[in-house]
């Protein structure tokens, strides 16, 4: 079998949806010569290390780092690990989670969890809910991972003296380093100061470092992302090797051989020439709903910018959409048929789920319930996406549909890596930089003044 994932274009292209909707082969040749060009500058960028996104998955010593320091504290005995982060700091380890663990994880017993801890992850301050989790998460059963890139974000930092002040009282300081592990800015070498510096020095706490030249969005196969997912059991190999096909499969800048360009081409000729202004991302597969989330951030703090690298305001960047199949053809499909055709709709397909589960013959008596009589809910999921699909083409609505052989670490490896380089290139193609958010910085530096905080 095929490990590969894909992407299948052709409902994408005015072939199937008319020149109006679709890109033609004519667009993509005249776009071609543009992303070679791109590719150069890319990877030229690389070799000089100004993103770092790229080699996460080859940085060994950092996954031993990440494993061993892992399987100390499994050997200790969490029953619950909570995340403090927000953004591109708690985005991937959900992505992650939800589609490697198994559904309701949290729900059954440790036995069952293989006593792998239950998995929090705090990415708000809504004070009901961090309360609550304080109090089904007790500090004696659980370890923190407080995870800031800048280390001076005030959610983060607002919850880690929160928790910080819980564990002092019920455990004592000296608690701390078992407790907390703190994820952040690598020290020296010109990296600004974070906050959790001191705290980790102060309580001795294990530290990771996100590398300087990788953003929190693009940072899940870092420890950002890395020691959640290893205290959780999952399958760092298989994310690893997963990320190894992608990195394989994009490195020429061939339109029909590498998918992340294929697809950053056809979502940016989407946008400037078809009008899409929407990205919907919709996975038919509960597992991956989470990884909608991850790519609503990274498409839309990447590429919404209101300057371009020139100086010149452009106010780019498509509005990323996050749905799910089949629960969104009862709510948001009725729109995306019918209403402003503004999107371009990415369809996320499972092929082969790892369980099987019948309809079983029951409810006799209802001959209309027939046809599902003796079927599986796999195929029923299927028929459904396929016939969605086949009514947006009735109504010219573009879809790109990328196909996962089963809902893997190796698949989703590929697809996350493939998502950030399609978003690198994106960001090429728009002119923009996809590695800052001056928007978000702006929003921080307010509410810390509103607070009384300085700068
Ligand atoms: O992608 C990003 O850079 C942002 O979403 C950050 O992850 C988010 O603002 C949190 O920042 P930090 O990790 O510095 O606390």
């Amino acid at each position: 079998m095929d490990l590969n994932i894909t992407v299948d274009i052709s409902r994408a292209k005015s072939s199937a949806v008319g020149s109006e909707h679709g890109v033609s082969p004519q667009e993509l040749k005249d776009l071609a010569p543009r992303v070679e060009q791109l590719h150069e500058t890319l990877v030229d960028e690389r070799k000089r290390q100004v993103y770092g996104f790229y080699d996460l998955y080859k940085d060994d010593a950092t996954f031993q780092d990440v494993q061993a320091t892992a399987t100390g504290f499994l050997e200790a005995g969490y029953d619950n690990l909570v995340i403090l982060g927000i953004g591109g700091s708690a985005l991937g380890t959900r992505a992650l989670a939800s589609a490697l663990l198994p559904p309701f994880h949290n729900f059954v017993s440790g036995r069952s969890r293989r006593n792998y801890p239950r998995l929090f992850v705090m990415d708000n301050i809504d004070p009901i809910t961090f309360r609550q989790m304080l109090k089904v998460c007790p500090p004696k059963k659980t370890l923190f991972n407080v995870i800031s890139k800048s280390g001076s974000t005030a959610e983060t930092m607002a919850q880690l003296m929160i928790v910080v002040e819980q564990i002092e009282r019920k455990l004592g300081a000296q608690a701390m380093k078992d407790h907390v592990v703190v994820t952040t800015n690598p020290r020296g070498d010109g990296a600004p100061p974070s906050h959790l510096h001191p705290v980790a020095d102060h309580y001795g706490l294990k530290e990771f470092a996100v590398p300087l030249n990788v953003g929190g969005r693009f940072s899940v196969f870092s420890p950002v992302g890395m020691f959640p997912a290893a205290m959780l059991g999952l399958d760092l190999i298989g994310l690893r090797e997963g990320c190894a096909v992608m990195d394989g499969r994009c490195g020429v800048a061939s339109l029909d051989e590498n998918p992340a360009y294929l697809r950053a081409a056809f979502q940016y000729l989407a946008d400037v020439a078809k009008g899409k202004t929407v990205s919907v991302f919709m996975p038919y597969a509960d597992g991956l709903a989470h990884t909608a989330d991850w790519y609503c951030q990274l498409w839309a703090e990447s590429l919404g910018k209101r300057y371009d690298l020139d100086g010149k305001e452009i106010e780019a960047g498509q509005t990323p959409v996050r749905a799910l199949g089949a629960t969104d053809q009862h709510s948001q499909i009725q729109l995306y048929r019918e209403g402003p055709n503004n999107k371009l709709i990415n369809v996320v397909e499972v092929k082969r789920f790892d369980r099987t589960l019948r309809i079983p013959d029951t409810l006799p008596g209802i001959d209309a319930l027939d046809y599902l009589r003796g079927k599986s809910m796999n195929k029923l999921l299927q028929a459904e996406l396929k016939g969605t699909m086949d009514a947006l083409k009735v109504s010219q609505r573009p879809v790109i549909r990328i196909q996962l052989p089963r809902l893997t670490a190796h698949a989703l490896g590929q697809l996350l890596y493939m998502l950030e380089v399609e978003t690198a290139m994106a960001g090429r193609l728009y002119n923009v930089n996809a590695f800052d958010q001056p928007g978000v910085e702006e929003g921080k530096t307010i509410a810390r003044d509103l607070m009384g905080g300085r700068g």
